[in-house]
């Protein structure tokens, strides 16, 4: 039987909520991640802008795709839950009205990014803002691409939020060649291409995750995707009528990245992850995983949504260092902080490098999780581009006895969520300073954790 989905935790309390998180027993039994956020933000942007009512099961109710579904219903999007679903009536292609307050963007890189696009070519204004973490966080990426397709830009110094965008209607096409592997920048070009005359191009030297070409093309855009000479070129004809869908949101790698490693770190684990999408550009941190010889068995591979699934069985076993291939990194961007964590048990040594874009994400990802590793007991070596990591081989961390100072998560779920797994590992326990931004991606995330490991 799945756990039981218990009430959440309230969101955003006041004050911090620091947890400890204690040694664990086995991870076992049958347990379900939730909606892929990726998809989730996609399924509520493409529905919005389809003429007529999209549906949409299996949604990630976390507090970044909240604020996305916030802001298109403040340009003029109708969203609502449903019993267990949620209904999107689509204003169509181009449709969007002028919002009349600021988009709160919460702690969300992808809501911004992404309708910073949509907006860039309509001719309304918007300005964007965000907490303190997505406040440092770059947006010169996307600025330059939409600036020369016409929008407008006051940001805030370096290129920051808050950011005011003024949209341009007819916007210039473009031809882009990504200079970040970055689906956000990649989605948020081909996103203003939507209601550009023309056909907009990006291409793309290095692939990342393809939801939005994939869903683009289910909501009947028109969309060319072809490789030349190792590059992916992806061109979208503008201002095409989008058909609404339905749509069935795979669970999400990321999340169960989480349990995965967890269950592959704690001794007589055995756990089934139901319901995990598999896309390739998206599984890197399954492949890594296996690589240092983690125990992962795909059940019943299947379909949802258009992308492939598997329940994962994840057995305890012993891990070893290796040298993870940077040309993996876009397929497991989100996962190097829980992949750290693995490797801070294995035997030996693991490298990582070419992670510069770990640096930019919900805080710096290399120096935070070096800094909460080696308060954990880990040996660490924090390098420019990754961090060289020697194992315990098995054996549990120190962990972070009662007093010691408690693990710094800069307002980042990833790094709250992995240093939780770290604990799990640890003869002292691991607390973490704030657990709230946990529910940015994964409001469940305690409860479940709870529920297995009782
Ligand atoms: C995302 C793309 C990734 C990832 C983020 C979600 C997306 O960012 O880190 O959590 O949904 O497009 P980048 O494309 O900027 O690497």
């Amino acid at each position: 039987m799945p756990v039981a989905l218990s009430k959440p935790p309230a969101v955003n309390p006041e004050s911090p909520a620091p947890r400890r998180f204690l040694p664990s027993a086995p991870l076992r039994g049958r347990m379900r991640v939730p909606g892929d956020k990726s998809i989730s933000h996609r399924s509520l942007m493409f529905g919005a802008l389809a003429v007529g009512r999209s549906r949409i099961s299996g949604l990630l109710e976390g507090e970044d795709v909240l604020a996305t579904a916030a802001a298109l219903r403040q340009m003029g999007a109708t969203i609502a839950r449903d019993g267990a679903d949620w209904i999107v009536d689509g204003v169509g292609v181009g449709g969007f009205l002028q919002p009349q307050a600021a988009l709160e963007m919460g702690n969300s890189g992808t809501s911004t990014r992404l309708l910073m696009g949509l907006v860039a070519s309509q001719a309304i204004t918007a300005v964007f803002t965000g907490d303190a973490s997505l406040s440092r966080r770059p947006m010169n990426r996307v600025i330059a691409p939409l600036g020369l397709m016409g929008a407008r830009f006051e940001p805030s110094p370096g290129g920051t939020l808050p950011l005011l965008l003024e949209g341009i209607e007819p916007a210039v096409p473009i031809t882009y060649r990504l200079p970040v592997a970055s689906a956000q920048v990649k989605s948020a070009v081909l996103l203003a291409g939507l209601n550009t005359p023309g056909i907009t191009t990006v291409i793309e030297p290095v692939p990342t995750r393809d939801h939005t070409e994939r869903m683009l093309a289910g909501f009947g855009a028109h969309l060319e995707v072809e490789d030349e000479g190792g590059e992916r070129i992806i061109r979208i004809s503008g201002q095409p009528e989008l058909t609404p869908q339905t749509i069935d949101v795979p669970g999400d790698p990321s999340s169960a990245a989480f349990f995965a490693v967890a269950a592959s770190i704690v001794p007589g684990s055995d756990l089934v992850i139901e319901n995990v999408g598999l896309n390739p550009t998206r599984n890197g941190i399954f492949t890594v995983l296996r690589q240092m010889g983690a125990s992962i068995e795909e059940l019943s591979p299947r379909k949802v949504g258009g992308e492939p699934v598997a329940d994962l069985r994840v057995r305890h076993a012993p891990l070893t260092g290796v040298e993870v291939d940077p040309a993996l990194a876009p397929s497991m961007i989100d996962e190097f902080p829980v992949l750290f964590v693995a490797a801070a048990l294995a035997q030996g040594r693991t490298v990582t490098r070419g992670l510069d874009e770990l640096r930019v994400k919900e805080s710096d990802r290399l120096a935070a999780m070096a800094a909460a590793l080696t308060l954990a007991g880990a040996r660490v070596e924090e390098r420019e581009d990754g961090l060289v990591i020697d194992g315990t081989g098995g054996e549990p961390l120190a962990g972070i006895g009662p007093g010691g100072s408690p693990i710094a998560t800069h307002l980042d779920h990833r790094i709250a969520m992995s240093m939780a797994v770290a604990g799990l590992a640890s003869g002292g326990g691991v607390e973490v300073d704030d657990t709230r931004p946990i529910a940015t991606s994964f409001p469940m995330f305690e409860n479940l954790l709870d529920e297995i490991t009782r």
